[in-house]
């Protein structure tokens, strides 16, 4: 049976990651008309070695790479030697969640990724976007997946969906639940990208 490998890069708490593995690691989906695909995460990375998101690794017994930029000169540098990484595991598609770095062209030219952002884009790109949402009073925050290219939060969107703001809702509440959507958003998104579906959904 054909086997859809996926790598993840994250550099904090990994909750997202830890999610995808849950949902998508050694499950089966179904592509074209009838064809049976295994998805593997064969490998995780991160470029901060005090990143919680390791330990969850660790539990899941999943293999995590420790590449930290901390560790070149410049940023070329760190990328090249991560695409390197990234290839040796021969992905179909390598998964941005919450992994803090602009990527530059050598990386985007060669690896073909997708990452997600908690808020509607094109609005709020960058590190805040669940803060940079809440503070603006709109109606709607949200979460989006897209393409990754050298810009910021700035590729092909794939998956967008929104949630309303509650009345006098706390941040904590309302980051809560853009979290949530995430976890919900993130899986599904992946298979969009790999124009995969779930078995169930085959009728
Ligand atoms: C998520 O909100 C993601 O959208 C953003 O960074 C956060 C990562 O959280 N890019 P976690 O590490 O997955 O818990």
């Amino acid at each position: 049976m054909r086997k859809i490998n996926l790598v993840i890069l994250f550099s904090g708490n990994g909750s997202n990651m830890q999610n995808i593995i849950h949902n998508l690691h050694n499950k089966y989906f179904i592509r074209g008309v009838c064809e049976k695909v295994c998805i593997e995460i064969v490998a995780c990375i991160t470029n901060n070695p005090d990143a919680y998101g390791i330990s969850r690794c660790k539990d899941l017994n999943i293999k995590c790479e420790v590449l930290s930029h901390k560790d070149f000169r410049v940023r070329e540098d760190f990328d090249r030697e991560l695409t390197k990484l990234i290839l040796s595991y021969s992905p179909d598609l390598t998964v941005l969640a919450g992994f803090m770095r602009v990527l530059s062209l050598i990386f985007t030219s060669k690896i073909k990724a997708i990452n997600i952002h908690p808020s509607l884009l094109p609005k709020y790109k960058g590190a805040n976007g669940i803060r940079d949402t809440y503070d603006s009073g709109d109606e709607f925050g949200g979460v989006t997946v897209h393409w990754v290219n050298e810009g910021i939060d700035d590729g092909e969107i794939i998956l967008q969906e929104s949630i309303f703001r509650l009345e006098a809702e706390s941040f904590i509440s309302f980051e809560t639940r853009i979290h949530q959507l995430e976890y919900i958003l993130y899986p599904k998104a992946i298979l969009k990208a790999l124009d995969l579906r779930s078995e169930e959904s085959n009728g």
